[in-house]
């Protein structure tokens, strides 16, 4: 069988941040770059099929409704928004709490919302950021937060509304960020009177990882943001959460985004149908993480090494010992079968399993890392 694959956006790397057509041609191909890539399974396209369906413009599309009801219950908020992808939940978050000209956000470093969403908070937003560094533990230091508010008492300074966490971190390898972390932030947001919204993207691989359920993870956020279409393997679709009044701000802004959708009962099936499976599914998904990065260290290369302590949940950082990741994951590709994976940073490769990675792709993974 040959497989052609057009890559889609590489949304992680900034060694080489857009692979526009790549094309790859093996017999087999075994897909790692990201958990982005999954298709929607025959079962999946079945419920899209026979979703009954409404105008969402005008609040009738009962599909989505009834995954809005779930998805506030899931995580334990008043109401529920339905929205196109994670970058559109993220900047419907900025703006419904950072309704007032001159506001900041502070945001980590390594944040997606900050490297990898175009600045969509200042492009659209119109809001500033202060950003700060994100710990190997995916946390921004509490006292470097306390240092970092601003409280708008002097005029000459933007007045700090928001916090942006990210959990996992992506760019920290998946790391889970616990809820005694989220409680000290709400201590410090009472204190200060700023917001706190989750980047939840992989919030389900989180709550798995840490053995919590996903509204207890929240709890002390004021918004969440999770995506369908990463580790639960929807096509596509994200869900913002918060109290209603939040929702219904975001409800306005998503229509001036151009984000007011018809018929998206369609995607809200899949979404929904992804949101059930979910635990189950990220639950196969770090197991595989774990038993990949085991046998690549036991080929105990001089070239590379997985840091087992960040491995966490879905996400392995494989670390190289050169500054060759574009080369070597060229090489991965090249191979046959090919393994598709990401250069994270001239140091780093990073490979994420999902719902489309079979026990035997692991293999064929470990085999081509050997060959390296
Ligand atoms: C942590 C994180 N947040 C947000 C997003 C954005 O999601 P989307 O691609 O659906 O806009 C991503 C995408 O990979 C992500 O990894």
């Amino acid at each position: 069988m040959s497989a052609i694959l057009r890559a889609a956006v590489n949304e992680v790397t900034h060694v080489r941040q857009y692979q526009p057509g790549r094309v790859v041609s093996a017999s087999k191909v075994v897909d790692m770059r990201s958990d982005t890539v999954t298709r929607p399974s025959p079962a999946m396209r079945k419920v899209m099929a026979e979703a009954v369906v409404g105008d969402d413009v005008y609040g009738e599309d009962v599909t989505v409704n009834e995954l809005e009801r779930k998805c506030a219950e899931y995580f334990g908020k008043e109401s529920a928004l339905f929205v196109l992808s994670g970058s559109m939940g993220n900047l419907l978050a900025v703006m419904s709490h950072c309704g007032m000209r001159g506001s900041e956000m502070i945001v980590g470093q390594q944040a997606h919302m900050h490297r990898w969403e175009q600045g969509g908070y200042a492009q659209l937003a119109g809001v500033s950021a202060t950003t700060l560094v994100n710990e190997p533990d995916g946390t921004i230091a509490l006292d470097a937060i306390e240092t970092a508010v601003r409280d708008g008492t002097d005029f000459h300074q933007p007045t700090t509304q928001l916090l942006c966490l990210e959990n996992t971190h992506n760019y920290r390898g998946g790391v889970a960020i616990t809820i005694d972390y989220m409680q000290k932030v709400r201590t410090l947001a009472d204190k200060y009177g700023f917001r706190v919204h989750i980047d939840g993207a992989r919030l389900i691989n989180a709550a798995v990882a840490l053995g919590v359920s996903a509204d207890k993870l929240v709890a002390d956020a004021d918004s969440v943001q999770m995506c369908f279409s990463k580790g639960l393997g929807a096509p596509m679709g994200s869900i913002l959460c918060g109290d209603k009044a939040f929702i219904e701000r975001a409800r306005r802004s998503r229509k001036a985004v151009g984000g007011g959708w018809r018929q998206a009962g369609i995607l809200a099936a899949a979404a929904s149908m992804a949101l059930e499976n979910g635990v189950h599914t990220v639950t196969r998904d770090h197991a595989n993480a774990v038993r990949l990065a085991t046998e690549l260290n036991r080929l105990a290369s001089d070239k590379f090494l997985v840091n087992m302590n960040t491995l966490q949940t879905n996400i392995i950082m494989v670390q190289l010992r050169s500054n060759d990741a574009a080369v070597l994951c060229e090489k991965l590709g090249a191979m046959d079968p090919a393994v598709l994976c990401s250069p994270f940073d001239a140091d780093r490769i990073r490979l994420v399993t999902h719902c489309d990675i079979q026990d035997s792709d692991i293999d064929v993974v470990v085999n081509a890392f050997a060959k390296l």
